[in-house]
Formats: structure tokens, C-alpha cells, sequence
């Protein structure tokens, strides 16, 4: 059985979906736990808007096919969902972890948007690229500001440390 490139497209849908959507999860859960680092806060905030939207592009691409989006946890999210185990274990440098893993799934979203917008003109999708290419633009803003915030993130963490207090979050 030969894939054809609608078919291929509907994947690539489905998993950089699957991806936003872990995004989100992954996000809140660090603005509900931070105390310490208001600018990763602000950062992550503006970034789940943006990724409400982000999810909402795709979704939009896959209705106009008469598709929908997976609600199955695939192998594609598990790779993801190791990456940011790290930040599950509750420890004293848990902020630097968050820090590392962020700027680690900001690019792996880089990544997926860059063959998406390619996999969408193999499927005749061209329309679908403007949106898409504005989830890729945000996406590099965000790792970009993700990767500003980790020498600051760090100093803080470093002297919450030193002085004897919580800096974990
Ligand atoms: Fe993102």
C-alpha cells in the first residue's frame, strides 16, 4: 500500500497537532508551579495564545480535507513526551530543566512547521502555507526568547540557591 501525499499531509497534520496540544499541556503546567522567574511566566503565557491559535490553523486544515485530529497518543508524542519528563521530577533545578527543555521543544516545533509547510505543497495545499508560516514565525520568536531567558533564569536560580531559598519554580 502506497501513501499518497494527501495522505502524508493528513499525518503531518495530525502530529504537529498532537504536538501543539502537549505544547499547551506542557506549558500550563509550568505557569501554575512558577514563583520565581516572572519573565519565563510572561513568555510562556503570550506563547500559549499564540499556540491556541497555532492549534486552531491546523484544525482548520484538517476540517477543509473532512479530516479530524487524532485522539490517539502516538509514538510521534512520545518522543516529545520523554523529552519533557524532565520537567515532571520536582527538584531544587527543576526551573533549569524547564529552561533547557522549552528551548529543546520550541526547535523541535521549528522543525515540524518546516516540513509541514513542505509536505503542504506536495499535497496542493498552498493555501494552507500563510497560516502555517505565521505558526512558524511565532514558534522561532518564542525559542528565541526561551533562549534569552536561560543565562537571566540561571543568575536567578543562582542566587535564590546561594541565599539558602527555594528557586526551584
Ligand atoms: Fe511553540
Amino acid at each position: 500500500m502506497s501513501l499518497d501525499a494527501r495522505a502524508i499531509y493528513v499525518t503531518a497534520l495530525r502530529n504537529t497537532h498532537a504536538v501543539e496540544m502537549q505544547a499547551l499541556q506542557i506549558m500550563e503546567r509550568q505557569i501554575e508551579r512558577l514563583q520565581h522567574y516572572p519573565e519565563m511566566e510572561e513568555a510562556l503565557r503570550r506563547h500559549v495564545e499564540e499556540t491556541h491559535g497555532q492549534r486552531q490553523r491546523l484544525e482548520d486544515a484538517l476540517s477543509s480535507l473532512a479530516e479530524s485530529p487524532s485522539t490517539l497518543k502516538e509514538g510521534f508524542l512520545g518522543f516529545v513526551g520523554n523529552l519533557m519528563a524532565l520537567g515532571h521530577v520536582p527538584a531544587q533545578d527543576e526551573i533549569l530543566k524547564n529552561a533547557y527543555a522549552n528551548h529543546a521543544f520550541e526547535n523541535f516545533e521549528i522543525a515540524a512547521y518546516e516540513s509541514l509547510l513542505v509536505i503542504a505543497d506536495a499535497a496542493g495545499q498552498g493555501g494552507h502555507t500563510t497560516g502555517f508560516r505565521q505558526s512558524l514565525r511565532e514558534e522561532e520568536a518564542m525559542a528565541a526568547r526561551v533562549r534569552e531567558l536561560v543565562a537571566p533564569t540561571t543568575r536567578r536560580y543562582l542566587d535564590l540557591t546561594l541565599a539558602g531559598d527555594k528557586a526551584d519554580r
